[in-house]
């Protein structure tokens, strides 16, 4: 088991439904531990160039005005295999086919307006903290 720092976003739908602080609570009792936290409301450009993976994809234009309707909270977490426990606690991407008790079973209402979104793999998690933070902004537990 290793010790690894992992990126998440509490989407804008979450946020609208005010259920951030409920999300935030389930991440505490699954063991991770919030290092850093941001609200923001993110620009145009911040969620195409945050989402530019996704640009050829038919959804990507939807998927940017989405993530700049309303604010969302931007979080590095941290615990034991951060990466594979944050996106268990997610669920699987389209909440239809998510597990009972994941986020995405509880707070989401389409593959779209999903909840909050997770890092895939260590060199994401890297490269979507810096995205948002400083070093010195992380404040491990
Ligand atoms: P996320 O984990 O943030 O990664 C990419 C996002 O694109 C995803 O969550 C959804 O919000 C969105 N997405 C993925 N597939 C689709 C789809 N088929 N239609 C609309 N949005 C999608």
């Amino acid at each position: 088991m290793a010790i690894q720092k992992t990126f998440g976003i509490i989407k804008p739908d979450a946020v609208r439904k005010k259920v951030a602080g409920n999300i935030i609570s389930k991440i505490e009792d699954s063991g991770l531990s919030v290092v850093a936290i941001k609200k923001l409301h993110l620009t145009k450009a911040q969620a195409q160039a945050f989402y530019a993976v996704h640009k050829e994809k038919g959804f990507y234009n939807e998927l940017v005005d989405f993530m700049i309707s309303g604010p969302v909270f931007v979080m590095v977490l941290e615990g034991n295999e951060a990466i594979t426990a944050w996106r268990t606690l997610m669920g699987a991407t389209n909440p239809s086919n998510a597990a009972d008790g994941t986020l995405r079973k509880l707070f989401a209402s389409s593959v779209q307006e999903n909840a909050v979104h997770g890092s895939d793999a260590p060199e994401t998690a890297a490269q979507e903290i810096k995205f948002f933070f400083a070093d010195t902004d992380i404040i491990s537990a």
